[in-house]
């Protein structure tokens, strides 16, 4: 079991990991939390899985538990589903001293704590993450949002939770995609900051290994998160790290409408191209990305961005929500662990993006 502490200057809050962690929630939500009435937000693949028992676990500790479904997927995230949330709050006799749980992946995690954000003007917040990528990502660090039809997470807000609660043992019913798509980042957060996190990722036998020791991962992944955020909530410094291998990526998710990669696949293509950039204009010490192209082959992730769309999608760089007028903030990696970010006025890109040709055409 670890057990983090998230500060910041007005707040704190815990971020417990254990495996088996979720048989004993009611008595953790106690812990924190001492009215009675509780709405939770959940999707229906998770409801199948863990609904009943998460609920009996809270009516345990004399919990009055109200539950909402929603589908599965991306598409949840949107406005109407936070109008169907208001309403299931209001007929659940939801007020500013109730608290509402996600228990579900980042989609349910982001559109929930969404709704806690803005309903009454703000109520308590726990996230039950249950994917990796929830677990390691998007649960800490306080950013919730919703989607638009003109694109990703256009409406949000920050809102922390009141805690954390990450079970792992509920990964060993992820499917292999979503457990891969969160091994991106978790790469992503050895190559950024943790050389050892990357060394154990390169010596576990096969994924089996890596799965008896998702406590260690998970509690090193939101520990790295945890301090980032302390340092930066609202992303004006090196909360910009986390950014690792994404402004490529969402160039290449867009590119593909969302379909033919997921997340997780396009960070690591995106991390695996800018690091041969920067390796071949030397900022990046040499055989960086062939560490990365190894890691990223071993679990099933892609690296290479198909050519077809290759001098589209670095031009829309440009487009990217995060990128100014003048140009684009580009995360880089000085070594495995190390890692910097860079203003690159739009004048330099395309001689940057060229320059790790070279080390790509030999792929
Ligand atoms: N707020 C942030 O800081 C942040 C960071 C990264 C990503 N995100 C957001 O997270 C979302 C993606 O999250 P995701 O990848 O978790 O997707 P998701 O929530 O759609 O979950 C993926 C799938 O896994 C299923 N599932 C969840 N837990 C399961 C379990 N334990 N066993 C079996 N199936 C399970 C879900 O039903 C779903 O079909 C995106 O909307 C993204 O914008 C937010
Ligand atoms: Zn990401």
């Amino acid at each position: 079991m670890r057990n983090l502490c998230l500060k910041l200057q007005d707040k704190e809050y815990q971020i417990k990991i254990e495996k088996g962690l979720l048989n004993r929630i009611g008595k953790e939500v106690r812990s924190i939390y001492d009215k009675s009435r509780i709405a939770v937000i959940t999707d229906k693949t998770v409801n199948q899985l863990y609904g009943k028992s998460v609920v009996k676990s809270l009516e345990d500790e004399g919990f009055n538990v109200s539950l909402l479904e929603l589908e599965p997927g991306e598409k949840t995230k949107s406005i109407e589903n936070l109008t169907l949330i208001y309403e299931f709050l209001i007929n659940s006799n939801i007020n500013r001293s109730s608290l509402l749980i996600g228990l579900g992946g980042g989609v349910i995690g982001d559109i929930s704590g969404y709704a806690a954000s803005t309903f009454l003007r703000g109520i308590p917040f726990v996230q039950i993450p249950t994917t990796l990528l929830a677990q390691v990502d998007s649960s800490v660090g306080g950013k919730v949002a919703v989607n638009l039809p003109q694109g990703k997470n256009l409406v949000g807000s920050f809102y922390h939770p009141k805690a954390v609660f990450i079970d792992t043992a509920v990964l060993s019913t992820l499917s292999a995609k979503f457990f891969a798509d969160g091994l991106g980042e978790v790469i992503k957060y050895g190559a950024i900051k943790d050389e050892e996190l990357f060394r154990k990722l390169i010596e576990y036998r096969d994924l089996e290994e890596l799965k008896e020791d998702l406590e260690y991962i998970v509690s090193t992944c939101v520990d790295i998160k945890r301090k980032i955020v302390q340092e930066d909530e609202k992303e004006q410094g090196d909360r910009m790290l986390l950014n690792f291998g994404h402004t490529l990526g969402h160039a290449i998710e867009k590119y593909f409408n969302y379909e033919s990669f997921s997340h997780g696949e396009a960070v690591s293509i995106g991390m695996y191209y800018i690091t041969c950039c920067s390796e071949a204009v030397g900022i990046t010490e040499k055989g960086t990305a062939e560490k990365l192209k190894g890691i990223l082959a071993k679990y099933d992730l892609p690296h290479s961005l198909p050519e077809s769309c290759r001098e589209q999608v670095l031009k829309n760089v440009k487009f990217d929500k995060k990128s100014m007028d003048s140009g684009v903030n580009l995360v880089l990696l000085i070594k495995i662990g190390n890692s910097f970010y860079k203003e690159m006025p739009n004048s330099e890109l395309s001689s940057f993006w060229n320059a790790g040709g070279k080390l790509l055409w030999q792929q």
